[in-house]
């Protein structure tokens, strides 16, 4: 099945180091039925849409701001990366969340401006461990859902991804169960479905978040039930992110 593989860089890498590994992915990923997404720091960008450009990878940003323009020093805007090419953004990341306190109301914004702006979107949303453990974390999820896409019309849902990532899975090599992601991604559903339609559940893209590596990428992404991964750490080494992305699942 053909399955959506998004890389998320966060702070790492600088353009130059950049360059040689969008180049190997570039030239690795050729063949694959998979869709693959890299997603660089900002200053990556114009060096991301130059090398993938015409090749089986698409790219995209980390954040942007939830404003158009204005007086916002050290903001970077739906428009700029836009023009840059870009197609997707990564937005309402748990790192964003918890580190930069954006709420979602903020997120809510930033992704009507994305899409206001012809961007593709991956919105994350998941639990911490503490609300897994009080039973809690699938009515978390879902009130995310609800307060990240309020207004948000149902023929914009074509170009938005949900990316379940249990924040105590981000980064730690802990691993979720199978049957815990599948019970997220029915509740993740469910309010699409709750908030939409039936057709709008069936048709949305869920991927998973979460330590996903070379060890459990193929068991996790063999799931009928998920559309792909976001994988964090395990991009960062080039050779197990073409391992991860061509993959057939
Ligand atoms: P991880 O990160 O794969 O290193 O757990 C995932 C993410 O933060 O998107």
């Amino acid at each position: 099945m053909k399955k959506l593989i998004v890389g998320n860089l966060k702070m790492n890498t600088t353009p130059s180091e950049f360059k040689s590994y969008a180049m190997t992915i570039a030239t690795k990923a050729k063949g694959t039925k998979n869709s693959i997404v890299i997603c660089p720091p900002y200053t990556h960008l114009s060096t991301a849409k130059e090398i993938f450009s015409g090749s089986k990878v698409s790219f995209g940003a980390q954040n942007i701001s939830e404003e158009e323009n204005g007086s916002l020093t050290g903001e970077i805007s739906a428009r700029m990366i836009k023009d840059l090419g870009t197609e997707y953004v990564i937005i309402g990341h748990s790192e964003r969340r918890q580190k930069f306190k954006e709420n979602d109301k903020t997120i809510n914004k930033k992704i009507k401006t994305a899409l206001a702006n012809g961007l593709k979107v991956v919105l994350c949303v998941g639990e911490t461990l503490q609300t897994r453990a009080n039973k809690q974390a699938c009515t978390f999820v879902r009130k995310q859902i609800d307060d990240d896409l309020k207004g948000i019309y149902e023929n914009e849902l074509e170009s938005v991804v949900i990316a379940y990532e249990p924040i105590w899975a981000i980064g730690s090599g802990k691993n979720v169960t199978a049957k815990d992601i599948q019970k997220m991604v029915e509740a993740i559903r469910k309010e699409v479905e709750y908030l939409y339609s039936p057709k709008a559940s069936k048709n949305i893209s869920v991927i998973y978040g979460g330590s996903v590596g070379l060890s459990n990428c193929k068991k996790l992404l063999s799931l009928e039930f998920l559309n792909g991964a976001l994988v964090g750490g395990a991009s960062l080494d080039v050779d197990s992110f073409v391992v991860i992305a061509k993959e057939n699942y």
